[in-house]
């Protein structure tokens, strides 16, 4: 029962007796104890590509408080080559053209078992969980995650002999959103719960993909896995799981419209209004502390402004920057559409000549890479840009800074506004999804409401006017460092609704049911 983020914030009174108080609550109520089996393709220590892999990290290590979590993985090159002991634990069948794997048990340090799909013609290759090192996907990923969506299921069903079988299977984004569906074709009584990460990414393939992974020619329709012709991972997450959620109540609600809903408005408003879509807000580690963050320069706590000068010296230093008393914006992020990066491109200029310094800590889209490598040599002393991402830097981006930027087009929660607050740097994001639930303009951030310069500029204008004030500013870093969440307080939703899957009764999901396994598709 005991946390360590809560010993260390008890200890130090970070947050008060309100905290220590709710947290006593938490802890007396009694949730059944059930077991939970967590589906995801990233996992942040192990393989990450983004926040995925740190929700998939830290949820389910503050679920295990209650539960009996346990985590399944692929076992890319990437994990294989970091020598844990493994330890072969099940083996599954094959279905179709999915090979057979073998499941092999890690467990690190103090955190849940995790179950690692062993496939090496499916996963031992150089590159990232989803494509190769140019950025390009691999043409059989639908091969390699309906293997990932099939294990869960098999593991529900209690094949391959593991000892272990879940009350709960929770996947995660496209990747793992074939298991609700293999469950469902199987008439499997295992509830099912499917989290929206980020629904720009759908897992599209083409119709013929279905019979490589042994689905039945029916589900191909409207109404199941069809999107526009294509054969969607993602809906079938959302069409046959038994309860949905996303990462923030705001994107829960705007995925239902147009705009956000990526195609999928109309199902996801049946869902939002049968009450089987709900937003949960993401939480943050308990390694977000600025106060024991082994790797920050130095160390710092509310109001100690001349040790987190020392990590903002560091970043002057890094990029051999002028140092000087001027705001230091950061840029930490995927170098994606969403992300609108472009827009800071846009006001870049702007931002220099009002005695910005800025530093981008980014990977993603070859074309912002490279316009950002020439902003910063437009700006050698101003502008400093490293194409890569490492982690241990990025906490010192985020602690060296005074204001972070996310004018993202959408984001479904978004984590690293969160980090910078922790850190107190106060974020400059748009108002859309997890980021307008996230900050409170004025008092922890600031918030934009156009995708436009102008409103951005704004934003930022509003935000050197505080940086004038250092009472002010001061005072909304207090803010921003106590805003966000840790996972441990913000899990209770997660509990609820397993509850509230365990407790109903679904009939037959699907029209589809086969006896004895899957029928090929064509
Ligand atoms: P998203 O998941 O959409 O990228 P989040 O804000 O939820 O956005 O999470 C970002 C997480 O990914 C943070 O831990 C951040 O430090 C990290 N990150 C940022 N850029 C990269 C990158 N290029 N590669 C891997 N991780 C990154
Ligand atoms: C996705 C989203 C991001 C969210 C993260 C973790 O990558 O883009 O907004 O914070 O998943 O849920």
């Amino acid at each position: 029962m005991n946390h360590p983020v809560n010993r260390t914030l008890l200890r130090e009174n970070k947050l008060g007796h309100a905290f220590a108080e709710r947290l006593k609550t938490f802890r007396e109520e009694s949730v059944p104890r059930k077991k939970v089996l967590f589906v995801t393709p990233e996992y942040t220590g192990l393989i990450k590509a983004g926040g995925l892999g740190d929700v998939s990290a830290a949820l389910p290590r503050a679920l295990s408080h209650q539960h009996d979590v346990r985590i399944l993985i692929p076992g890319y090159r990437g994990i294989l080559q970091k020598n844990f002991p493994l330890r072969i634990v099940a083996r599954l069948e094959g279905l179709a053209n999915i090979p057979p794997c073998k499941v092999a048990q890690l467990h690190l340090d103090d955190g849940p078992i995790i179950y690692v799909l062993i496939c090496p013609e499916l996963y031992d290759r150089e590159g990232s969980p989803y494509g190769g090192p140019e950025g390009q996907e691999w043409e059989d990923n639908h091969i390699r995650f309906a293997r990932l969506g099939l294990a869960a299921a098999d593991l529900a069903l209690g094949k391959g002999h593991l000892g272990w079988r879940p009350d709960i299977v929770h996947s995660n984004d496209w990747p793992s959103a074939l298991a609700p569906a293999y469950m469902a074709l199987r008439n499997q009584p295992t509830p099912s719960v499917f989290t929206i990460h980020n629904l720009a990414f759908q897992g599209l393939f083409n119709p013929e993909s279905g019979s490589d992974i042994g689905l039945p020619a029916q589900v191909f329709n409207t109404e199941e896995m069809e999107f526009f012709g294509k054969l969607s991972f993602l809906k079938a997450g959302l069409v046959y799981s038994n309860s949905i959620t996303t990462v923030s109540e705001n994107y829960a609600r705007e995925i239902t419209r147009p705009e956000y809903g990526c195609g999928l408005h109309g199902l996801l408003q049946q869902k939002f209004a049968q009450g089987q879509l709900q937003g949960i807000i993401n939480g943050i580690d308990d390694s977000w502390e600025p106060s024991t963050d082994p790797y920050l320069v130095e160390s710092f706590s509310p109001r100690q402004w001349e040790a987190k000068r020392a990590n903002t010296r560091y970043v002057e230093n890094r990029f051999n920057l002028a140092a000087n008393d001027g705001p230091m914006f950061a840029v930490v992020s995927r170098l994606a559409p969403q992300k609108g990066v472009d827009l800071t491109l846009g006001i870049a200029d702007s931002l220099i000549h009002a005695g910005g310094r800025l530093a981008v800590m980014g990977t993603g889209d070859h074309a912002l890479e490279n316009a950002l490598v020439k902003l910063a040599k437009r700006y050698p002393k101003q502008v400093g840009v490293h194409i890569g991402f490492n982690e241990i830097e990025s906490r010192r981006f985020f602690a060296g800074s005074d204001f972070l930027l996310m004018p993202s087009r959408f984001e479904p929660c978004g984590l690293s506004q969160m980090y910078a607050q922790r850190f107190g740097s106060l974020p400059i994001a748009t108002s859309t999804g997890g980021l307008a639930d996230t900050i409170e303009d004025g008092l922890n951030g600031f918030l934009f409401h156009e995708m436009t310069l102008s409103s951005y500029n704004q934003a930022i204008q509003r935000a050197l006017n505080v940086y004038e004030h250092p009472d002010l500013l001061n005072a909304m870093r207090c803010h921003a460092m106590n805003s966000p969440k840790y996972w441990c307080e913000s899990v209770r939703p997660y509990h609820q609704l397993y509850q509230q899957v365990l407790n109903k009764k679904y009939s037959i999901r699907t029209p589809h049911f086969i006896s004895g396994g899957i029928r090929q598709c064509r």
